[in-house]
């Protein structure tokens, strides 16, 4: 009989992909003091101008194409030795899988991937970070959207995601300013004595009991492995 690994849950923000080179959304010079978020990134600002937002998606996505997972992103792979890793990410990016973890969650949606806007449920890969889609856009006869959570959407992968958190023997937090919800109430579900730790090198406020590690990601990674192996 083998013993079950411990399941440690993994909750990544923008932070993370910081040190690969992609900008987060809300420190100085960040994504959203770039481009007007409701434009860009809202369910109205998609009915309002869908060719902005398709062009601002098809930015990210070249974006992507140029850069690689780091360490951060390695470490929580190698993690899977000893640990049944869970990540929970509100990142779109593909760098988790890219690192090879197994156990993703996207709560915000996939860069990588685009949506039937008139049936939800079919959802098309990209094959190529510098394809590009437009609102006149279609795959097997339907106009297309990006498969990103608009703002004053639903977040459908919350309620799984807090089913994953509720069964965490440790939970950790890595490079988010903790802004948006639901996603930032993913610790609410916690169970009560379950450690949890924040890695963040300009935290936000949390619960006292949350161990604050404030380094960049994979400094702070780094420093809770020595803690927990
Ligand atoms: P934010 O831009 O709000 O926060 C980024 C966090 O990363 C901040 O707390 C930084 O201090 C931290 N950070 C910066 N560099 C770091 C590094 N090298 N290592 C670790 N942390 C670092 O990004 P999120 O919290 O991820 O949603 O934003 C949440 C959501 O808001 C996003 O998923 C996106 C956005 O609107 C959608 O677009 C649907």
């Amino acid at each position: 009989m083998t013993d079950k690994k411990p399941l440690l849950v993994v909750s990544t923000g923008a932070g993370i992909s910081a040190e690969s080179g992609i900008s987060t959304f809300r420190d100085a010079g960040g994504l959203w003091e770039q481009y007007p978020v409701m434009d860009v990134a809202s369910a109205d600002g998609f009915a309002r101008n869908p060719a902005l937002v398709h062009r601002f998606y098809n930015e990210r996505r070249a974006a992507l194409a140029g850069v690689k997972p780091n360490r951060a992103h390695i470490i929580l792979r190698e993690l899977e030795e000893k640990f049944d890793v869970a990540v929970i990410t509100q990142n779109v990016d593909d760098l988790h899988e890219r690192a090879g973890s197994s156990n993703i969650t996207h709560l915000h949606g996939e860069l990588m991937k685009v949506r039937a806007i008139d049936n939800p449920s079919l959802i098309y890969p990209l094959e190529h970070y510098t394809d590009t889609t437009t609102p006149e856009s279609t795959i097997d006869g339907h106009r297309v959207r990006p498969h990103i959570v608009f703002f004053q959407e639903a977040v459908p992968m919350f309620e799984p995601a807090t089913e994953i958190v509720a069964k965490a023997d440790i939970f950790v937090i890595i490079g988010t300013s903790l802004a948006v919800y639901p996603a930032a109430s993913l610790l609410n579900y916690v169970r009560p004595g379950v450690p949890v730790y924040y890695i963040d090198p300009h935290p936000s406020a949390v619960p006292k009991g949350v161990k604050v590690i404030a380094r960049t990601a994979s400094a702070g990674l780094e420093e809770l492995v020595k803690e927990l192996c």
